[in-house]
């Protein structure tokens, strides 16, 4: 089991976190006048965290793994950058508890205290919606619009830019989406409310489950109408 720093420990490391972070920025600023200075502290915040990993130090940096502006890696570490807030850090809080399993998820939740976890979902919810450019372009089956109309738009919204009902699952990683569909199915992913999403997805087929995320991986980014 991981050790959960104490608060005090968290402000040293994220003091050291914020020096990583100015060096990299090149600003000059010392550390001890970023803690008390209260200019935009809460947005700021997120920002060092997404970029120096909090107490975890930079191999836990957001921006490693999904990118620079938030926009994912176009493989299997989703675009962050636009989606609900609420909806961000309620996965943080599932990957520390471990009701979503990912063991590199899960440390990186960890190694940041409850305030982090609100300010690094602030920080990525602010930035606009963008996306890594798909790379195949296999054809999709022309049926899956309408499957997805009727089977999940009611709560992911119309070209699946969600609703107060479910996330955002457009420009996602066709990989990443499949991957979540899959793991509803064998209830490795086991955070949503009256599982909802393991009755959906026990429902599809391997193919659907590749055509559903090739289709919703396509569809521009763009803000999401409902915050969650
Ligand atoms: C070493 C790579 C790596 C690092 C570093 C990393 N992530 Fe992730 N992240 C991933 C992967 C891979 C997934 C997909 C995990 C899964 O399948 O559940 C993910 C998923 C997520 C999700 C779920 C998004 C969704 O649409 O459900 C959130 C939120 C998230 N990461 C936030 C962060 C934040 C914030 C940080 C920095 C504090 C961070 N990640 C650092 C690789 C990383
Ligand atoms: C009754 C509402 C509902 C329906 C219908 C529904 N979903 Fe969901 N879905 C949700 C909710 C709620 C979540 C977020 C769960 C959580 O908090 O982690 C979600 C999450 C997801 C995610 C994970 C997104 C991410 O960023 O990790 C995928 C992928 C997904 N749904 C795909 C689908 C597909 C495909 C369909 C149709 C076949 C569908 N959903 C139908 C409510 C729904």
């Amino acid at each position: 089991m991981r050790r959960q720093p104490s608060l005090h420990e968290n402000r040293l490391a994220s003091c050291g976190g914020l020096l990583l972070a100015l060096f990299a920025l090149a600003l000059t600023t010392a550390c001890t006048d970023r803690m008390t200075s209260s200019d935009d502290r809460w947005s700021r915040g997120g920002e060092l965290i997404a970029m120096s990993g909090g107490e975890g130090g930079a191999r836990y940096a957001c921006v490693t793994c999904h990118g620079a502006r938030g926009e994912g890696n176009g493989f299997d570490a989703p675009r962050l950058a636009g989606l609900p807030t609420g909806y961000l850090q309620k996965q943080m809080e599932d990957y520390a508890t471990g009701l979503r399993a990912h063991e590199v998820m899960r440390d990186v939740a960890r190694f940041l205290d409850s305030h982090e976890r609100v300010r690094v979902a602030n920080y990525y919810a602010a930035l606009p919606p963008l996306a890594l450019t798909p790379a195949t372009e296999e054809v999709i089956a022309a049926t899956t619009p309408g499957l997805y109309a009727s089977a999940c738009q009611q709560c992911h919204g119309v070209d699946g830019v969600g609703t107060v009902n479910g996330p955002p699952l457009n420009a996602q990683p066709a990989l990443y989406l499949a991957q979540q569909l899959q793991d509803w199915q064998v209830s490795k992913r086991r955070n949503d409310g009256n599982h909802v999403m393991l009755k959906v997805a026990q429902q599809l087929k391997p193919e659907e489950v590749t055509q559903l995320s090739l289709y919703l991986s396509r569809i521009p980014p763009r803000p999401a109408p409902a915050a969650r």
